[in-house]
């Protein structure tokens, strides 16, 4: 199939020849297409200005604006914090921040279900206090950047967890971690949120098996037990309904 876009695989360098669409430029093209639907079931991938971006629905993934400059520019190094930690790697222009969190940094729950296109939210981490798809994320534009992890996640001992072995809510390895990242996302966003809002968090996180329907009330028990955990933790109070992080 001549015509058809070869991405390579994530390490490719190569790539970028003979009319064949290297990945960096593929996550460019689709960071331009702000406010466009890059793939199935309501993920989306956008670099829009804030104003576009606010306009979103929340399950929207967001992709930072670039920065030339760094990214152009060869092999950059970049510091970020990972669930708290600070890291500063170098890293080559065409790697994604799932590549850098996964075979540089060891974070292993950002998955690639869907070969890094976007389509299924199993790479999702919150960075900047936003739901993004880490595989649609150019790692050098995420220098400075604070992103949280399903790692993160669990080791605060996040009522999530909790909610979710008690609703068997589980789906498999690979996609538990980006449904338990978007839960996340909401609750930091909405501490009370209804069950359709949970559904709208979740749109984006797609899989093939059944149990779609227990995230809800994983998700609304795991805000019930905020206030507690909030308290324990020493944590700051989340913004309440309807607030964006
Ligand atoms: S959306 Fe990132 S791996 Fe599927
Ligand atoms: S493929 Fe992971 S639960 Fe369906």
């Amino acid at each position: 199939m001549p015509d058809e876009p070869n991405f390579g695989d994530e390490g490719n360098k190569g790539a970028e020849n003979a009319g064949k669409m290297s990945r960096r430029n593929f996550l460019k093209d689709a960071g331009l297409a702000a406010g466009a639907p890059a793939v199935l079931g309501g993920a989306m991938a956008i670099s829009a200005p804030p104003d576009a971006e606010a306009a979103q629905p929340y399950n929207a993934r967001a992709v930072p604006v670039a920065s030339e400059a760094v990214c152009a520019s060869g092999m950059a190094t970049v510091t970020l914090t990972v669930n708290g930690d600070k890291y500063t790697q170098a890293v080559e222009p065409h790697w994604t921040l799932r590549q850098l969190l996964r075979d540089r940094l060891g974070f292993t729950s950002p998955k690639d279900w869907c070969g890094g296109m976007g389509a299924c939210g199993s790479c999702t981490v919150i960075m900047n206090g936003r739901p993004v798809l880490s595989c649609m994320t150019l790692a050098c534009e995420c220098g400075g950047a604070v992103v949280e992890t399903a790692e993160g996640i669990a080791k605060a001992g996040h009522p999530l967890i909790q909610a979710y072995i008690d609703h068997n809510a589980f789906q498999c390895g690979y996609c538990t971690p980006g449904f338990v990242v978007s839960a996340k996302a909401l609750l930091d966003r909405n501490a009370d949120p209804t069950e359709e809002d949970v559904r709208d968090a979740l749109g984006g996180n797609l899989c093939r098996c059944a149990t779609y329907q227990q995230h809800p009330p994983a998700v609304l028990q795991a805000a019930k037990a905020l206030p507690e955990f909030q308290k324990r933790s020493g944590g700051e109070p989340k913004p309440s309904k309807g607030a964006r992080a």
